[in-house]
């Protein structure tokens, strides 16, 4: 079953096109990585992924349903851009506040903060308020957070950002790890040799329209930094694959 399916979704802002005519299916178990210019609509599709706003038109499915259904969203995990979390909460209150917001089982969200927050390499900050985090720290324990509900379908929207090499290394590790375990995940992200480690398909947007689409491995043996390569061939050409 495709897990993500976007059949020609356009979304409008007035009189910005943010997403034109966008069709982009994920299967079970993979890992797309989607990238673009600023303002190429990234963004807004996982804002339609997500259920979070609709498209103007065309059709949004996740999961075989309505992104906005909730037994939909509660298999759903989801790390925004920038995330504005409460600052005197610590890493654990958090994920005991989003495991309300889930209506996850107590003690179920008790025994997964402690080996998420282990896993994002928080456990000895888990009793600092947020508003001590650093950067790279609050980018940590918003991973965490979008684990917490176990979902079959994980969206990033740029994990990578403020994260040391070291933590990125554990966090490809991590998602490689939930996909073998059948996860899929779907992330926007400027960091081109990240994505390129990482996803299994990639999609690249430009001025709210996919002008890529197709799996990484095509780029192999192509020598180095292939994806770097076909980002700026399909940017400068600008047309549909
Ligand atoms: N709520 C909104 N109201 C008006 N315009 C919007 C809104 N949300 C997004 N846009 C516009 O839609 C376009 C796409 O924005 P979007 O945030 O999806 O881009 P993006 O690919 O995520 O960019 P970035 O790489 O900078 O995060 C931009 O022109 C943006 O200004
Ligand atoms: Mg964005």
């Amino acid at each position: 079953m495709e897990v993500v399916s976007i059949q020609c979704a356009s979304r409008s802002f007035g009189e910005i096109h943010a997403v034109r005519d966008l069709t982009l299916k994920l299967a079970a178990g993979e890992i797309m990585g989607f990238l673009g210019t600023n303002g190429a609509g990234k963004t807004t599709t996982i804002k339609m992924m997500l259920g979070l706003i609709v498209p103007t038109s065309g059709k949004v499915a996740v999961l075989g349903g309505d992104p906005r259904t909730p037994s939909v969203r509660a298999q759903v995990g989801y790390m925004p851009e920038i995330a504005y979390y409460y600052p005197y909460l610590n890493a654990r209150e958090l994920l005991s506040f989003y495991g309300g917001i889930c209506a996850l089982d107590k003690d179920l969200v008790r025994e997964r903060t402690e080996v998420l927050l282990a896993k994002v390499g928080l456990a000895d900050a888990a009793i600092r308020p947020l508003k001590t985090y650093s950067k790279g720290m609050l980018q940590r324990a918003g991973i965490a957070q979008a684990l917490l509900n176990d979902p079959a379908l994980l969206v990033l929207d740029e994990p990578f950002t403020g994260l040391d090499p070291l933590a990125r290394i554990h966090f490809r590790e991590l998602m490689k790890e939930l996909r073998d375990a059948g996860k899929t995940i779907f992330f926007s992200s400027h960091e081109l040799g990240e994505t390129e480690l990482l996803c299994d398909q990639v999609a690249i947007m430009k001025n709210g329209r996919a002008v890529y689409r197709g799996p990484v491995r095509d780029l192999a043996g192509e020598g180095e930094k292939n994806l770097e390569r076909l980002f700026l061939d399909v940017l400068a050409k600008g047309g549909e694959e």
